[in-house]
């Protein structure tokens, strides 16, 4: 049986009044009433260490929302995978639609950099997903399977037992509009078919978490299929209810 998990996106909000409010919210409530699922917080770099002080002793993990494919050296501004591990990350984004698209990663890019997190023992969340127009052009499983096999060709088996995959269809992103839980789980099966054909237990063990404005109230639905072990969160976790109300309803 997979692990449901719930993990916060906070892109590029936050500040050290603001995180302070929001973790403690969250940590007193899940004191008093346990998540039954993994939960996690990918927050901005410089926030990690303050993030890090906080969550001690909370169930509560740590993740960052980008790293570099290098392991060390002069490239100014990057961040190392070694470096995250350092400051407490178990988890980084790799391959979310707004760095392929505003910072133009590809998919040979974010195959590497979900290889130097998993090199330094870091679980990358991969992420995949289609444009609209890709999606009404009848593209999306060949996109995906196109996002997704640049990883499954630089990782070897082992290392690809401790990635999770996060479908992110670009148009539900921050727009409020959800893919149905029935267009969810089609792309979810299609994603852990093309694990299957690399390896059987691959398919069973990794989790394929839904992202694209799920909320507290379309929560349900969507983790309710047997493929969406979980969500990745941008708005909703901003504000500790509504996050704390999509972790509940797992
Ligand atoms: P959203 O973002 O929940 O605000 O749509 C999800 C994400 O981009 O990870």
């Amino acid at each position: 049986m997979r692990r449901k998990f719930i993990c916060g996106n906070w892109k590029m909000h936050g500040g050290l009044a603001a995180n302070d409010m929001l973790l403690a919210e969250l940590s007193t409530n899940l004191a008093t009433k346990p998540a039954a699922c993994d939960v996690a917080v990918c927050v901005p770099f410089p926030y990690l260490g303050q993030c890090h002080a906080i969550l001690k002793g909370v169930a509560i993990l740590l993740g960052a929302q980008d790293v570099s494919c290098h392991a060390i050296g002069a490239y100014t501004g990057e961040v190392s995978a070694a470096m995250l591990h350092d400051l407490a990350c178990r988890y980084v984004i790799v391959g979310h639609s707004e760095r392929r698209l505003h910072h133009h990663e590809d998919d040979a890019l974010v195959a590497r950099k979900a290889l130097a997190a998993v090199s330094a023992g870091l679980i990358p969340i991969v992420c995949v997903g289609e444009t609209l127009q890709e999606r009404d052009s009848g593209n999306t499983n060949a996109v995906v399977v196109r996002q997704l096999t640049a990883v499954l060709n630089a990782l070897d088996v082992t290392q690809l037992k401790s990635i999770v995959l996060a479908y992110e269809p670009v148009w539900a992103i921050g727009t409020g509009k959800t893919a149905t839980p029935e267009m969810a789980q089609e792309v979810h099966s299609v994603l852990r078919a093309r694990l299957g054909e690399l390896d059987a237990s691959l398919a069973q063990s990794v989790q394929i978490l839904y992202g694209g404005s799920m909320k507290p109230d379309n929560a349900k639905q969507l983790l309710g299929m047997p493929d969406i072990d979980g969500g990745l969160i941008g708005g909703a976790a901003l504000k500790a209810e509504d996050f704390l109300a999509i972790i509940h309803a797992v």
